[in-house]
């Protein structure tokens, strides 16, 4: 297809600068500096992941996950440059979406905007679980057990009782008790059992209705909720240090790699946040300079806690007692520090519930963007005439978290998340290419740091292959052993990672491309590659839905149609 074709038609750096300033309601205040945007980060970066499903990942890969924050940490800090830059060059609101109408057209602007709703608006719907959590561990702590089955997914409800009756009470964990109890305390209509988390459906319901009312996140809010998140990891590693069994690190990887890379999707989840302060470019003092800057910082601040919180927790119990959705409160009730177990709940639940603020005030917002450029209806960029927040575009967000948050599972959700904004971040690192490609890079007041990747990629390539001829017998035994059909099946995802690394060594060779954007590319190829088939699977669904909705719409209303 022709780069001219309608898909591909782009918006250039100067147009988006010129639309960004010529809203009626006049530029943004410029007020945040460095302090801020790393605030804003911590507040959008820490929430579920550590709080919540931090737990099962620590259960399939023990001690080790540990290790595996400060690989996906890596891959983050090459799109945290990509970002930066694109920030400096298209300093507007709009994130990914904006960046992608740039560099590589509308097609892809209006699919990182599709993506971008898993990163807000289904992650969300883990954040929400979350706190329904910590809020129920909460009442618990004040003497208040709600029903069970008023807090839990029918799901996991479900797959509680089924292993009572196939291994009996003695295999299972605390928390699979008392899912299995809700289960068959649950009432019933016919043969179906009525089961919902309602704690997570409301908050969902409550902050929509802050978010529409215009409760925004004032700087100072921000800071403070920050400042308390903050507290309560901290208070964990400190508090928890003491209770260490250094013999709970042994076995340190108990279930090998593999159990460790089982891991990704919820290790990952817990950096997603870092690139929404790119949503605030509009607000910045300096963006050029402060928001590299603000997310190495982020990124640096969050890999420090997450490994150390890692070690505690692993630390504190034996890791194939993690499976719960509440490990921070959990290991410190575990070792009889019930008090202690409370303090953290109640405050789990305040800094959570930042959380789900950020990202239910950021899905509306990229929907309002997506609307002016006449890619979704009009509706969602109506402005409430009194609360001046996108009205229309907060409601639908409500129903579209809070609906899933009353009926599914977290993990589900969790990786969909993560397969979507992997997707996001891989086209951010290749837009930067782009950007170099087409001179436009001169205009980056940041740009990426430039390593030549010329011939390292192709050399780095060839030295993994020799690596894994000499060092892994074992992974080649492997690839042996299936038959055709078989790699097809089970290694597809393997093979593409390899083809693109070789397709990117020639493209290097060819345009001297930037190393660092390649590698984020790959570290974040190689990571989603390790979220299995099923999860690309539902993205692609999730993908050609999204297709469907633009060919059906926005192709013909897009404002370039128009002009
Ligand atoms: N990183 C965010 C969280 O962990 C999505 O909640």
């Amino acid at each position: 297809m022709s780069q001219n074709s309608p898909l591909f038609r782009k918006k250039t750096v100067d147009q988006i600068l010129k639309d960004a300033h010529s809203g009626s309601e006049g530029g943004l205040a410029k007020v945040l500096g460095v302090r801020d945007l790393v605030s804003l980060g911590i507040a959008a970066i820490v929430g579920a992941g550590i709080f919540s499903t931090i737990g099962l990942a620590s259960y399939n890969g023990g001690p080790a996950v540990s290790l595996l924050f400060v690989f996906t940490a890596i891959a983050c800090v090459f799109t945290a440059l990509s970002y930066a830059q694109f920030a400096s060059t298209v300093p507007v609101s709009g994130s990914a979406y904006t960046y992608a109408y740039v560099a590589f057209g509308e097609l892809f602007a209006w699919i990182i905007g599709w993506a971008l709703i898993l990163e807000y608006a289904v992650s969300n719907m883990v954040v929400a679980i979350s706190w329904s959590e910590y809020f129920v561990s909460m009442l618990k702590g004040f003497g208040i057990t709600l029903p069970g089955w008023l807090t839990i997914n029918g799901e996991t409800a479900r797959e509680a009782f089924q292993k009572l009756q196939v291994s009996g009470a003695a295999q299972l964990s605390d928390y699979e008790r008392v899912a299995a109890a809700a289960y068959e305390s649950a009432p019933m209509i016919g043969d179906f059992h009525i089961l919902l988390n309602l704690p997570a459906g409301l908050v969902t319901l409550l902050i929509t209705a802050l978010v529409y009312i215009g409760i925004r996140e004032s700087r100072t809010a921000s800071n403070i909720m920050v400042v308390l998140k903050v507290a309560v990891v901290l208070l964990v590693i400190l508090a928890g240090a003491f209770y260490v069994k250094p013999e709970n690190w042994s076995p340190f990887a108990p279930n090998g790699v593999k159990g460790v890379l089982s891991g990704v999707a919820a290790v990952f989840f817990a950096f997603i946040g870092f690139d929404s302060i790119s949503t605030t470019a509009e607000e910045c003092r300096n963006p050029q300079q402060d928001m590299p800057k603000a997310m190495i910082y982020c990124l640096v601040i969050c890999t420090v806690l997450y490994v150390l919180i890692t070690l505690v927790l692993t630390g504190m119990v034996n890791y194939t007692e993690l499976k719960v959705s509440d490990p921070l409160a959990f290991v410190f009730q575990k070792n009889g520090l019930d008090f202690m177990a409370g303090v953290i709940s109640v405050s789990s639940v305040i800094a959570i519930t930042s959380a789900l603020l950020v990202y239910q005030l950021g899905q509306p917002r990229i929907w309002m963007t997506m609307s002016r450029d006449g890619l979704l209806w009009k509706r969602f960029a109506k402005i409430h005439p009194k609360y001046q927040t996108p009205s229309f575009a907060t409601i639908v967000t409500g129903f579209v978290v809070g609906i899933p948050a009353l009926f599914f599972k977290m993990d589900f959700f969790v990786d969909l998340t993560s397969v979507g904004t992997f997707f996001a971040f891989i086209l951010v690192c290749g837009g930067v290419l782009y950007l170099d490609h087409k001179g436009i890079s001169a205009r980056s007041k940041f740009r990426v740091p430039y390593i030549n990747g010329k011939y390292l990629v192709g050399i780095l390539f060839f030295l993994a292959i020799l690596g894994i001829l000499t060092y892994g017998q074992g992974i080649i035994l492997e690839w042996r052993m299936l038959s055709f059909t078989e790699i097809i099946e089970h290694k597809l995802l393997t093979i593409i990672f390899w083809i693109t690394w070789c397709t990117l060594s020639i493209l290097s060779y060819q345009h001297n491309f930037s190393a660092l954007p390649v590698a984020g590319i790959l570290t974040n190829l190689y990571l989603m590659t390790e979220l299995g088939a099923s999860n690309w699977l539902i993205f692609v669904i999730w993908l050609a839905i999204g297709l469907v909705i633009y060919f059906s719409y926005g192709y013909k209303q897009s404002k370039l149609a128009q002009k």
